[in-house]
């Protein structure tokens, strides 16, 4: 057998990469930790939680946008991307931090933010002045089309994604906000502009960039409205570029290809169907993409809709069936843009918090798919309870109150009652680090996003402290997982899809095969194990000491455990 394939027989005919056996934690700075006072999370605040999120057993930490932004959309908007945000600190900060992540046996992976810049980038500042200016193509310039924007397109943020720019009369494109234009991948030099300064931050020693929308890259052919079938998900549409794989496979020639890094596509807007195209090894694009069929499911739109267990179920099983061993996965179900997990997939109640967050927990760090954990998850951090539009920040929010609750399209009631579940900034609310005012986030007199009321009870000192904690057992779980590769390349097993409450799976890698069982659900429940499996030995269990059993199983309310068969 040659080497590689050797190699390959014992992951299950997977490639063994650093990245497939990582686990990674999501830092949002503006929310994560203030050093000088000032109210918003900064490098050096995050670089004091080192340790912190080295003893939580984590190896790989996202940042969110930490560049130079005017934050119109929290960083999702860049001005320069050599400089960090100022409210941040300084790149000697940045170097600090990355010499920390370092010397700690972790890796750090940057937010690459290259569908768009800031309005206040030195390019569209350039770019806006004249038709002739050599800026100009670096972004998205049509005329007005019938006295109007040139076609039907809208932004994510609300109203057309087409704005007239007085100066030269002409529409600029933005998917996003007024002030984040799109930027023109066909010119070449913007692409070149792009790899530049990839390599500014992998020549610092980053280990590897999650990229912001990256399918939008290469909008579709001739601009043309969007077919009525896209018009209430246009992301599906704006995800149809002819070049985006060339684009890509010119990214991993120019840059990907040499240096030891992961690439993670954020791909709002593909399907499963497509992911392949995107993540095939054989292919050179990408190593993975987030899908948002999971973390979407209760509110695929605007509207919170609700979900049920079989209906996660499936979405695994489906990933599983279309993703072959030349594919990699993620696995997430929150993130900086969806609301708290515990209370959108738990029960984020007094009763049912503690078991639920652990539950989900085991689920995330057993499923076939490199796990992604957002900050404050380690703690049940739960939704905010908002009560007006006042409480909140996000742009998205804001523009959408404009276009809805202004117009009378719908009540501000319904519109405040439908963001309580699933809003953003559920999940930018300040980390809840101890009980201490504003939770030991800022020792300055306000955050910038209100604390989360919960935080005398919810937070980190808690959470070490408390051996029976969320935080202690995500640890423990780490470490289990940390204990064998079955989770990270065995084969997956859904061995009941159809159950309402319980979720029961296998992973298995060679000999070694693990059990999985969650019962999602506020009751208890008696099960017998379908098909003769019998349970085996139990490793780890979220509600302490569990029966011992062959095969029929009595489980508690949300109670999560893994047996070794
Ligand atoms: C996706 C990011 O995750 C989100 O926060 C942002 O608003 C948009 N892309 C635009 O950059």
């Amino acid at each position: 057998m040659p080497a590689q394939a050797a190699e390959n027989s014992a992951t299950n005919g997977y490639e063994p990469k650093w990245w497939k056996e990582a686990v990674v934690y999501q830092v949002y700075p503006r929310s994560f930790k203030d050093s000088n006072g000032d109210g918003i999370g900064d490098l050096k605040g995050i670089t004091s939680k080192l340790d912190y999120l080295k003893k939580l057993g984590v190896n790989v930490i996202w940042l969110s946008p930490h560049y130079d932004s005017p934050n119109a959309d929290n960083g999702y908007d860049i001005r320069d991307y050599r400089k960090v945000m100022t409210e941040f600190g300084t790149m000697a900060d940045f170097d600090e931090l990355l010499k920390g992540v370092k010397a700690r046996g972790m890796r750090l992976v940057l937010d690459l933010v290259v569908n768009h810049t800031s309005d206040e980038h030195r390019w569209f500042v350039e770019s806006r002045k004249s038709k002739d200016n050599p800026y100009r193509d670096y972004y998205i310039w049509r005329p007005a089309k019938d006295g109007g924007p040139p076609n039907n397109w809208t932004s994510f943020f609300s109203g057309s994604a087409w704005t007239l720019d007085p100066a030269t009369n002409e529409y600029y494109l933005h998917l996003f906000a007024v002030k984040q234009p799109d930027l023109n991948w066909d010119n070449p030099k913007v692409r070149q502009e792009v790899y530049g300064l990839m390599k500014f931050w992998l020549d610092k020693g980053v280990d590897g960039f999650r990229m912001d929308v990256i399918p939008f890259i290469s909008k579709p052919a001739g601009l043309k409205d969007i077919p009525p079938e896209y018009l209430k998900r246009p992301q599906y549409y704006y995800t149809q570029g002819p070049h985006l794989h060339e684009y890509l496979q010119e990214m991993n020639k120019e840059v990907v290809s040499k240096y030891d890094m992961t690439t993670i596509g954020e791909a709002f807007g593909v399907t499963l169907e497509q992911t392949p195209s995107l993540v095939d090894d054989r292919r050179h694009e990408l190593n993975m993409i987030f899908n948002f069929d999971a973390v979407r499911l209760a509110h695929p739109g605007p509207q919170w809709v609700g979900w049920k267990l079989p209906q996660l179920k499936a979405i695994y099983a489906e990933q599983n069936d279309k993703l072959g061993v030349h594919d990699w996965n993620t696995m997430f179900l929150s993130n900086h843009d969806n609301p708290r997990v515990v209370s959108t997939f738990g029960n984020d109640s007094k009763q049912f918090r503690v078991p639920s967050a652990k539950l989900l927990v085991t689920m995330l760090l057993t499923l076939k798919g490199t796990p992604f954990i957002y900050q404050g998850d380690e703690l049940g951090m739960t939704n905010y309870p908002f009560k007006g539009i006042a409480d909140f920040d996000d742009i998205e929010v804001k523009n959408a109150w404009k276009a809805e609750v202004e117009t009378g399209h719908i009540s501000a009631e319904s519109f405040i009652a439908n963001l309580r579940k699933t809003s953003r900034d559920n999940a930018r609310t300040p980390m809840q680090w101890d009980a201490s005012a504003n939770s030991g986030f800022t020792t300055g007199p306000k955050a910038w996003l209100a604390v989360n009321p919960n935080y005398r009870e919810i937070n980190a000192a808690q959470g070490e402290k408390d051996p029976e904690s969320i935080y202690n057992y995500f640890s423990k779980m780490l470490a289990f997982r940390g204990t064998t590769k079955a989770f990270a390349y065995g084969s997956y097993e859904d061995l009941d899809p159809k159950n309402e409450k319980l979720f029961v799976y296998t992973r298995t890698l060679g000999s070694e095969k693990y059990l999985v069982v969650l019962n999602f659900s506020d009751e208890a429940v008696s099960y017998s194990l379908p098909g003769g499996v019998k349970a085996g030995k139990l490793q780890i269990s979220n509600l302490g000491k569990a029966e011992e059993v062959t095969n029929a199983l009595k489980l508690r309310a949300w109670e999560a455990r893994v047996y070794r068969q």
